[in-house]
């Protein structure tokens, strides 16, 4: 069985491969995507590791010059996706979105380097890269935690890449739609609508881009003027992770400053989470700068910090709360716990399961010690891949394939899930 499901994500990745990266599935999204593609390299360095260390390099090649990596490179031309190059209307030789995604690179390059079977090459890749993506996490304190928090804000939801969690409804309500240009979506004549964003979430989602792109995406400028400033507790454990693997990282190829620096940020990002427990929930809550309060609100943001080597006792309260949500969750983890009110358990953030999210959170739970937990997340994340096939997400209640098929990131999971439980072949 392992060998047929590595096959089939083989195949996936292959065909999904457009040579120097690859779409997250054909149709849906037909271009780059930035922390879908920094995933997809870990599955690819399974059977093509040359061609991993490509995936990081094409997206990082397309930094801006203030060390920003966007979240969406348009390659090529595609009339079928929305909105396209000339919405964002960003200015690039080769056109990008004008807002960055979950900074996962520094975690799958250290991941790359450190299962390198060619170290020469990993050597002068991970080398060329390093001060790239020291460069995009300076840009995130710079630009997204002007106040020197420690914790950085989204501005827009697609940055946290949960586009539609109920974490962001009460902030997004003060998201105007007045002004918002006359558009038509073309995800749903890709995906099921009911598993899909709405209608008057999009309205706010482009209302976000038109006004960042008024302010010719100055990114001094962007923090502040956005109506829109969540500090997602996801977001930053990510973010900080990636600072800890691209120091040690730093150090084994002796840049001692990148080192320093990425701790730093890593530490002063560690000792700000603490401000977003939120006890009642065992688990971390997002944080809307705006108002200055927490967001009413439990989803997988505050679990997925456990990326990040938060204190062992947190990572504990968080495997203890992930195991209570996996009562009436066959299938873990959900998007938002499903005895919540605003549970959708098809519609894209606000219930499903993702394989990405639970190859991170188990990560960084394993690192804690919390082996149980993590044995569970890999094994009913495989069982949704053999009941369903590698789909963008699941129902986590039924198993019930959601968005898009054929999906690249859920095999580069699968390969990396199928190598850790050692199963035989
Ligand atoms: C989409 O188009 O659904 C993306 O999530 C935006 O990046």
């Amino acid at each position: 069985m392992s060998q047929t499901l590595i096959d089939h994500a083989i195949d996936i990745l292959r065909k999904n491969d457009q040579g120097s990266y690859t779409v997250p599935t054909h149709g849906l999204y037909p271009f780059q995507w930035n922390w879908d593609s920094a995933l997809t390299a870990l599955g690819q360095a399974h059977f093509a590791e040359s061609r991993a260390w490509t995936e990081i390099e094409t997206l990082m090649a397309h930094q801006w010059e203030d060390g920003m990596v966007p979240h969406i490179i348009f390659h090529e031309e595609d009339p079928g996706y929305f909105p396209g190059p000339d919405v964002w209307d960003t200015g690039r030789d080769v056109p990008t979105s004008g807002i960055s995604q979950p900074p996962v690179a520094g975690f799958a390059v250290r991941r790359l380097f450190d299962r390198a079977n060619d170290m020469v090459a990993a050597t002068e890749r991970a080398r060329a890269l390093l001060p790239l993506i020291d460069a995009w996490h300076g840009w995130f304190f710079r630009c997204r935690d002007p106040q020197g928090t420690g914790l950085v804000a989204l501005i827009h939801p697609w940055e946290s890449g949960r586009d539609n969690s109920v974490d962001w409804d009460v902030a997004f309500e003060r998201v105007p739609t007045e002004g918002v240009e006359p558009f038509q979506r073309r995800d749903l004549q890709h995906a099921d609508a009911s598993h899909r964003p709405t209608q008057a979430q999009y309205e706010r989602y482009i209302y976000l881009v038109q006004l960042f792109r008024s302010l010719g995406w100055d990114n001094s400028r962007l923090h502040d003027a956005s109506p829109f400033q969540i500090v997602d507790p996801g977001f930053n454990g990510i973010l900080i992770r990636s600072c800890v693997d691209l120091a040690d990282l730093a150090d084994r190829l002796g840049e001692p400053e990148i080192a320093a620096r990425n701790r730093a940020w890593a530490q002063n990002g560690i000792d700000a989470m603490e401000t977003l427990w939120n006890e009642s929930d065992s688990q971390y809550r997002c944080f809307d700068r705006t108002i200055g309060a927490q967001v009413k609100n439990a989803s997988i943001g505050g679990l997925l910090a456990a990326f990040a080597p938060i204190p062992k006792a947190r990572a504990e309260q968080i495997g203890a709360r992930i195991n209570r949500l996996g009562q009436n969750a066959k299938f873990l983890v959900p998007s938002q716990p499903v005895d919540s009110v605003e549970y959708d358990g098809k519609r894209y953030w606000r219930g499903p399961a993702w394989l990405i999210v639970n190859y991170m959170i188990a990560d960084g739970l394993e690192q804690a010690g919390q082996t149980k937990v993590v044995e569970r997340i890999i094994s009913d994340s495989l069982s949704l891949i053999k009941k369903s096939g590698f789909a963008e997400y699941y129902d986590p209640v039924t198993g019930e394939p959601c968005g898009g098929k054929t999906f690249t990131w859920t095999a580069a999971m699968v390969l990396e899930f199928l190598t850790k439980m050692k199963e035989p072949a």
